[in-house]
């Protein structure tokens, strides 16, 4: 996150609050083992506590990633914007509650450790931080997936769907854009079946078929519908159609 931003938090004075103590995810209080993490997965609900002595106050909530330099030197204190934190919850005034659907814009694959700092203003450290905590994706289909299959094998409404962990992975980044305030416009997170004769690029792992086997090993460099994709929409599948959209 950019200065401005974090000083927007932090205001300018300097003072000497009484302190944020968290209540879940516990405080940090020592460094635990990375085996013995709390692990969270994404879209699960955690409900954020902690004690407030100093109610007037307009707090902000956020979430930090961790890189494994320093995760291994943690000592519960966040001395500003680095590493760029995330706001799970901006300037609340008294607020010692936030439920909270675990999610973040950052990249799992980099780092899976997190931990939470609540700053109040005016603070320009804050030793209000939770232990260290691992976020692991959700990005896996329900274990019950009998429906969908037996109506899609029934009907033969769709000819294809993308891969299963990719429209779960959007949306999770989708949320957090909306939880910072950030919406790509109307289809912001909506599901969107495309009819297949609109050009779908590798990325979505589908092939492009107009209905037609004479395209199915057609290689299609580019996604037709940009517009779509940047707006927010997230693409699951691609549906039947007449051969060649019955243009003949
Ligand atoms: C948390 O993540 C770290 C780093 O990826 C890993 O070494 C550790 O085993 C994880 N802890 C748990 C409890 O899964
Ligand atoms: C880890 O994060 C710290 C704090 O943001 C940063 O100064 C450091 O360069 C990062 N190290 C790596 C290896 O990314």
């Amino acid at each position: 996150m950019q200065l401005p931003a974090v000083l927007g938090i932090l205001g300018l004075a300097v003072s000497t609050a009484a302190k944020i103590t968290f209540i879940n995810p516990p405080q940090f209080t020592r460094k635990v083992q990375v085996t013995e993490h709390d692990v969270w997965v994404t879209g699960q609900t955690i409900d954020i506590r902690w004690s407030q002595p100093d109610e007037g106050k307009k707090l902000s909530v956020v979430l930090y990633q961790m890189n494994s330099t320093m995760a291994a030197s943690f000592n519960g204190q966040f001395p500003g914007a680095d590493p760029p934190f995330e706001y799970i919850t901006h300037d609340q005034v008294g607020a010692t509650f936030f439920r909270w659907i675990v999610g973040t814009t950052k990249d799992l694959r980099f780092s899976n450790q997190f931990a939470i700092a609540v700053w109040a203003e005016g603070t320009v450290v804050t030793d209000s931080a939770t232990n260290i905590f691992n976020i692991t994706s959700a990005a896996t289909l329900p274990d019950d997936t009998s429906c969908p299959s037996t109506a899609e094998s029934h009907l033969n409404a769709l000819i294809s769907l993308v891969p299963e962990k990719l429209p779960f992975e959007r949306v999770h980044l989708l949320d957090g854009e909306l939880r910072l305030g950030h919406c790509r416009g109307p289809l912001h997170g909506i599901p969107v079946i495309l009819k297949d004769c609109i050009a779908t690029g590798p990325e979505l792992g589908m092939p492009t078929s107009a209905g037609s086997v004479a395209l199915l090993e057609d290689k299609i460099t580019k996604n037709a519908p940009p517009p779509l994709l940047t707006d927010g929409a997230v693409i699951v599948g691609k549906s039947k159609l007449s051969e060649l959209c019955a243009f003949k």
